[in-house]
């Protein structure tokens, strides 16, 4: 019956006598059911409850005591300093012992439990010691379950934070200070959310966000490629199947909208999905039923839907690829993830976070940048956006230069070959007056970059050499020289 471990107790009570009772009706369980203290005043215990947290298991408390903390009053207040410290009264034994109204009184302000005590000084032992025994156990396994109930509460909170951190949004941009706002705006409401932005932009990691910092957080998000399921198999990964739905149904199958069933359903590339996985996917949302393959009755879900796409929704309605009606079911709040290109206060920032980052990952130190290596990153185009930035930062990490010149920072935006993603020529800075470059290495400098800019615009290094007014062996050698082959 009793735990393997000691029950730490403290005892409320002003007559010695009835503190002799408790004691004694104790007494065959000393090994396991301590007394670690006894007060008679409510102030004094609250102190010592807020003075030694963890060291009580179960308060036994008088309900009539002297002083000014007593009966209901200390029991909510007990349960204020640590809900999870259970509380057992003990009253005199009152003439109605059917009392039902006073020991509702006392469940409601917090008491786990009631015991009697026999009025006057009758007998040496609480009445009934073993239910006294009893409720006292049962007090410390409540206690022990509530202390586990919070832990993996806070497990829980832990975990959303660490998936919340891992997924930081970074940028200062008055674009990402608004996209904050509005992720913010749609984590504290249920409704459809449509993202779109092109490819890289962040639209996943905004999609988590919303789900994370809303109260579906402690759900699942269920994410689903829309473009990468072929176009038969959809309907059975969204809304699953019964056994022997069909040949090759061995067993049944859960399908994604029960599986996000209180949580959030990331319909992800939304404009892949077909036509006929459209008609169904507006039928759950109107209804907020799914019918399962093979099942005559209707599953109730309470899914929130979150969707993305890099597409245009509107012209691929306009082109009857995308259904009207479900684009404006999507599309009720609608979240637009701006190009790196359009928000570029944000690339020196995500550029430093990420060689921050991923240095330390690498276990290497972070390189330091020039102001120029810095301009050609800033007025890069970024055609590949977010993603693309940490692809260039890994390949400049992977070069293992220490300092990042403009032509390391060159070669890892894979300049060579591309057409069309100019940087800007008028660009170049003479730096810091305080640390003016020597003119061979300025020259170099200028010279890299117009060749760079050059060739950009260029369909060959034919056209570009004929450009420069170089043979084309000049060019070549020149480049080899500048190391842009
Ligand atoms: N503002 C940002 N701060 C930090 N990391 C970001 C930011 N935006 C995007 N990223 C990172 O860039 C990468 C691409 O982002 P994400 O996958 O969310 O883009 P996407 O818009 O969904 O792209 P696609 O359309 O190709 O699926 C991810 O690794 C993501 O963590
Ligand atoms: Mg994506």
């Amino acid at each position: 019956m009793l735990p393997e471990t000691q029950i730490n107790l403290l005892l409320i009570e002003d007559e010695d006598f009835d503190v002799r009772r408790v004691k004694n009706t104790l007494k065959p369980f000393g090994d396991r059911i301590v007394i670690r203290d006894v007060v008679s005043n409510g102030l004094v215990a609250l102190d010592l409850l807020k003075s030694h947290p963890g060291a009580y298991d179960v308060v036994v408390m008088d309900f009539q005591i002297a002083g000014s903390v007593m009966g209901e009053d200390l029991i909510r207040k007990i349960k204020k300093v640590d809900a999870s410290l259970q509380i057992i009264v003990i009253t005199k034994m009152t003439v109605n012992i059917t009392d039902y109204d006073f020991a509702e009184r006392l469940m409601v302000a917090g008491a786990y439990w009631y015991c009697t005590k026999y009025p006057g000084d009758i007998e040496n032992y609480i009445y009934q010691p073993t239910d006294f025994i009893l409720s006292i156990v049962n007090a410390y396994q409540k206690k022990q379950l509530e202390l586990e109930s919070q832990l993996s509460k806070k497990k829980l909170e832990r975990n959303v934070e660490e998936i919340l951190s891992q997924r930081r949004i970074i940028g200062i941009s008055s674009a990402t200070t608004n996209l904050r706002r509005q992720i913010e705006k749609c984590a504290a409401s249920d409704m459809t959310v449509l993202i779109s932005g092109s490819s890289g932009t962040g639209k996943e990691i905004v999609a988590y966000n919303i789900h994370y910092s809303s109260q579906r957080k402690h759900e699942n998000f269920v994410p689903i490629n829309c473009g990468s399921i072929p176009g038969e198999l959809i309907e059975s990964e969204l809304f699953g199947y019964e056994k022997g739905a069909f040949t090759g149904a061995n067993a049944k199958k859960a399908g994604l909208f029960e599986m996000a069933h209180r949580g959030t359903l990331f319909l992800d590339e939304v404009g892949e999905l077909p036509l006929n996985a459209q008609v169904k996917l507006l039928r759950v949302i109107q209804d907020g039923e799914i019918e399962k393959i093979g099942r005559t009755t209707k599953i109730k879900v309470d899914v929130r839907i979150i969707a993305a796409t890099n597409k245009n929704l509107e012209e691929e309605v306009k082109a009857k690829r995308f259904r009207e009606d479900l684009f404006y079911r999507l599309n009720v709040v609608p979240i637009y993830v701006p190009p790196l290109r359009d928000r570029i206060d944000d690339i020196p920032v995500l550029f430093d976070h990420y060689l921050t980052d991923f240095s330390s990952d690498m276990g290497k130190p972070k390189p330091t940048i020039g102001k120029n290596a810095m301009n050609i990153i800033v007025t890069h185009s970024w055609p590949g956006n977010v993603r693309e930035l940490k692809n260039v930062v890994h390949r400049i990490l992977f070069s293992g230069e220490s300092v990042l010149t403009n032509h390391v920072v060159l070669n890892a935006l894979g300049y060579a070959g591309k057409k069309g993603e100019g940087f800007s020529a008028a660009s170049i800075e003479f730096g810091d007056p305080e640390t003016i470059s020597p003119w061979k290495q300025m020259e170099r400098e200028m010279r890299e970059r117009y060749f760079v800019y050059v060739r950009r615009h260029s369909s060959s290094d034919a056209e570009a050499a004929k450009k420069l007014g170089l043979a084309p062996s000049n060019y070549h050698r020149m480049c080899k020289e500048l190391g842009l082959k």
